[in-house]
């Protein structure tokens, strides 16, 4: 059967049919997962679940991959598996239960822009035979072009400054379990600048490139302005009219863009109904952002 792809009819997403990723796919198989997902930003690939290498052989096919800087809960064997899940194993976690609880774009803590992210879920939490735990997505490429076209000129020539420890302290203020943040990590992940407005590095379509999460400020701005102005474009780019909530399925292999989206774990489950996703993540091009975004971003922070 031939592989077909349908639109979820929202702001973004689409389900991707009839391609097996627990085996290698063809190019012409490729092509078509590439375009999907580029028109849709957030596509879901039905299937039965599959094996980590599988799931890495086919994140390698979108670019390099990521070593997760939050080291729990990442495969000795395999670094580059993160694994998320509320289940726990002779008493101890066996994944991150609370990752992606803040409105966030992956990997945007790295000095290029990252590119997908790739989450395959194992177990998916019911109630009543409907799927717990939605990812919440929002279309960035529509904020942007929501925004007055005064706006939009001033927003394009700002940066902002980006950090992952900022996500790691507003979580564990708001209860976490995780541990503290380690200098170790802190000197992995430097603060980082990039536009405000980034050009998609595949697609060369602008969006607005700021979320919760992980945007500290807005360079050349006084702190008062930087914040009263981010979280205009926090609350603009989480609007719902820019929304598609994933309904996940066993099996689903979803893949979404890290320059052009912003998503959210909704949890709305516990113990008694397990979640258990394996993950890789995609890192950014460092020439096709350069080609589009000139000198502006992709630098560290001093
Ligand atoms: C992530 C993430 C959302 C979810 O893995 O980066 O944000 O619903 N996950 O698990
Ligand atoms: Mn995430």
């Amino acid at each position: 059967m031939k592989p077909t792809v349908t639109p979820s009819g929202a702001a973004l997403g689409a389900r991707v049919d009839n391609i097996d990723l627990s085996k290698p796919i063809t190019d012409e198989e490729f092509d078509f997962i590439e375009k999907a997902f580029h028109d849709n930003l957030v596509i879901a690939i039905s299937g039965k679940p599959y094996d980590d290498e599988s799931l890495i052989r086919f994140g390698k096919r979108l670019g390099e991959l990521e070593l997760n800087v939050a080291r729990t809960f990442r495969d000795d064997n395999l670094p580059q598996i993160n694994v998320l899940s509320n289940l726990t194993v002779d008493g101890k976690p066996l994944g991150s239960a609370d990752a992606g609880q803040m409105w966030h774009t992956d990997l945007c803590y790295n000095r290029i822009s990252g590119h997908a992210t790739v989450l395959h879920a194992h177990l998916v939490p019911t109630r009543d035979g409907q799927p717990l735990g939605d990812t919440a997505f929002r279309n960035m490429y529509q904020a942007y072009e929501a925004l007055a076209p005064e706006l939009r000129a001033r927003l394009d020539q700002l940066e902002a400054v980006h950090e992952f420890e900022q996500l790691w302290s507003a979580m564990i203020a708001r209860g976490s379990k995780r541990p503290p943040y380690t200098d170790e990590q802190r000197a992995e992940k430097p603060a980082v600048v990039h536009p405000v407005v980034l050009v998609h590095p595949w697609t060369g379509r602008k969006a607005l490139y700021v979320n919760r999460a992980l945007t500290k400020s807005i360079i050349g701005l006084s702190p008062s302005e930087s914040d009263e102005l981010l979280n205009f474009l926090f609350d603009h780019a989480e609007d719902p009219r820019f929304a598609y909530a994933h309904k996940w399925q066993v099996g689903d292999t979803l893949i979404w863009d890290n320059c052009a989206s912003i998503h959210l774990a909704t949890g709305g489950y516990d113990a008694s109904t397990p979640r258990l996703m394996h993950r890789v993540q995609v890192l950014g091009d460092e020439a096709l952002y350069r080609q589009h975004n000139k000198d502006r971003g992709g630098r560290y922070y001093v």
